[in-house]
This record gives structure tokens, C-alpha cells and sequence, in this order.
């Protein structure tokens, strides 16, 4: 999307950003679409990115897996259009995340920071060893899966990067399920309106198991970093827990 913008705006195209949005957020009165838009059209660096993703690595690691039990999540593989999406609500204050907020303040990331740092994070390779659920119910996480969420977040919880649906397979159950709770509950105050209606009558239950089967989607092989894999990007990292986060059982 991203590269097809830019070779548009080379060419002086007119580019129907709106109409990648619509239905979705309103960028004429909404700043943290505004961002959104405007970051999109910039070009990440990775390199660049690599350098801004040092502020992230104390919470999300520098894997960027996060933590097991999901107090962090995964942000490794996420498409560069969600990192930043996320990245503009959290700011907006769209979203409940006071330890990342100060974090994610302009005088620490600039617009041009926010397109860098989800072009380095969109390449990370993810975490072999996410949070998994209890395992009990798979069979009516799977059918609810199929039935309520396929149509968004495809069929391996790939994610869609042109309508900025988040990649979710191999992410942590616990952040999955406190998303979830916070979407339907309106925490997630820019949330997708349409999947907010698809998840009202979940009940308790049924969260844990579509849940539990989305943390067990597998990304492709390529995608993921072997066990105990360690960023080589950040070699003197204080670390206080092993890549892949605490290792005990969820
Ligand atoms: C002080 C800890 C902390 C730091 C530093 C931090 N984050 Fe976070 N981040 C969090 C927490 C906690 C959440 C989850 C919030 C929630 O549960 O809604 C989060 C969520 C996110 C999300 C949303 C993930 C999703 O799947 O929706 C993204 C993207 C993200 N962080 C990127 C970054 C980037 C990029 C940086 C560096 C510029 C950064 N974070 C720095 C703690 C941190
Ligand atoms: C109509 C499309 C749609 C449907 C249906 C839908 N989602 Fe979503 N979902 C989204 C969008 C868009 C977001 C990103 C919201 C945002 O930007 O805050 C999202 C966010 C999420 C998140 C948070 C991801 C993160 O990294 O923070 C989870 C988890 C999730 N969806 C799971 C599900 C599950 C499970 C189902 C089915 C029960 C489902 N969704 C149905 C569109 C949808």
C-alpha cells in the first residue's frame, strides 16, 4: 500500500487515502487519523526504525515478543499500517495504555519516527513460544473463529494490511482475550464498529475459545525465529527475562 502511494504521489496521482479509510475513521475531524495518513505515505526505513525501536525494547523486548503472559504484547510481524494505527490512537488516547504513553508522545516519536519504527517491526520475525489458552475447548473456538471472524482477520489470523486489520495468530491469549474484552466492552475507543457488533453476544466461554485457537494459529515458518533466537540488532540489551519472554506455563 505503502509503496503503491508513493509511486502514486511520484506521478502526482490523487491518492483515494479516504477511501482506504472510509467506513472506519473519520480523518477530517479525528487527529489520530490524520497521523495515520500522514504516516502512511511516508516511506519507512528500517535502518532508522531499528534506532527508534530502542525506546519499545524495554517493554516489548528487543524480539519484540513481548511477554508470555501478555502483559506485553507481541508487536514482531505486525503490518506496518496496524503498528501505526495503534501507534496514533495510543497517543490520541483512543486506547488505555499509560505505561506506552509517554513513550509514544511527539517529542519522542515524530510522524516520520512512527513510519520507520513499523517498517522494522513488520520484519521482525516472531516468537515460537507465544502464550497459548488452556487448550480445552479448540473445536468451539475453531467454529466461532470460522463463523465470526475469517471475513477480517482471514483465515490463519494473518491479518489484512491494506484495510488495517491486525495480523493476530501466534499472539499472546492473555493480550488476546483483554483486547477482545476491551473492544467489545468500547475501551478500544477507535475500535472496528463492525466487529464490535459481530462480538456482542460472546459470552465468556467463547472468548477463551476463539481465543485459545488464535493463539494457536501459526504464522508461516519463515515468519518465525527459532527458539531462543536473539536480536543481534541490540547486543548489549540489559535483559531480565529470556527471548520469548517468562517461560513458565500461561
Ligand atoms: C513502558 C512499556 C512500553 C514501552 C516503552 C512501549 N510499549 Fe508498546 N505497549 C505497551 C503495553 C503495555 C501495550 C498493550 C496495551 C494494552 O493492553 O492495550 C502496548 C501496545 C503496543 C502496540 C499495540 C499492539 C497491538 O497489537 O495492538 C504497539 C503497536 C506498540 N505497543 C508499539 C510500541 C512501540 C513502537 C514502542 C516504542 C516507540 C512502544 N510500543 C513502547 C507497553 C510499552
Ligand atoms: C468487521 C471486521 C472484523 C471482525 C468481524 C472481527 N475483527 Fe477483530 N479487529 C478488526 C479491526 C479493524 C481491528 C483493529 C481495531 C483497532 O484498530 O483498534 C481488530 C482488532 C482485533 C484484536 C486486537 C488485535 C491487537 O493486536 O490489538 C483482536 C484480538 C481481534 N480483533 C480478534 C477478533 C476475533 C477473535 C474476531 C471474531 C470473533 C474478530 N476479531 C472479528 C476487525 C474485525
Amino acid at each position: 500500500m505503502r509503496k503503491f502511494m508513493l509511486a502514486a504521489a511520484c506521478l502526482g496521482v490523487m491518492v483515494p487515502v479516504g477511501a482506504v479509510m472510509a467506513g472506519y475513521t473519520d480523518a477530517k475531524n479525528d487527529p489520530a487519523a490524520r497521523e495515520v495518513e500522514q504516516a502512511l505515505v511516508l516511506k519507512g526505513d528500517p535502518e532508522r526504525g531499528r534506532e527508534v525501536y530502542l525506546l519499545c525494547a524495554v517493554c516489548h523486548q528487543p524480539e519484540g515478543w513481548g511477554v508470555q503472559t501478555g502483559e506485553y504484547p507481541q508487536v514482531a510481524g505486525q503490518h506496518a499500517s496496524v503498528v501505526i494505527k495503534e501507534l496514533a490512537d495510543i497517543r490520541a488516547r483512543n486506547r488505555d495504555t499509560p505505561t506506552m504513553l509517554p513513550f509514544a508522545m511527539l517529542e519522542h516519536l515524530s510522524v516520520q519516527n512512527m513510519a520507520d519504527v513499523a517498517a522494522y517491526i513488520e520484519r521482525m520475525p516472531m516468537t515460537p513460544t507465544n502464550g497459548l489458552g488452556p487448550g480445552t475447548d479448540l473445536a468451539q473456538g475453531e467454529r466461532l473463529y470460522q463463523d465470526n471472524c475469517v471475513e477480517c482477520h482471514g483465515e490463519q489470523g494473518e491479518g489484512v494490511p491494506r484495510k488495517h486489520m491486525p495480523l493476530i495468530q501466534g499472539q499472546h491469549y492473555t493480550y488476546l482475550v483483554r483486547q477482545f474484552e476491551w473492544i467489545r466492552d468500547g475501551k478500544r475507543r477507535n475500535a472496528d464498529k463492525e466487529m464490535v457488533k459481530q462480538i456482542k453476544g460472546f459470552t465468556v466461554k467463547d472468548v477463551q475459545a476463539v481465543m485459545d485457537y488464535v493463539s494457536r494459529l501459526r504464522p508461516p515458518r519463515e515468519r518465525v525465529a527459532p527458539v531462543g533466537w536473539m536480536n543481534a540488532d541490540f547486543p548489549n540489551f540489559v535483559r531480565e527475562k529470556p527471548p520469548g519472554g517468562d517461560l513458565e506455563e500461561p
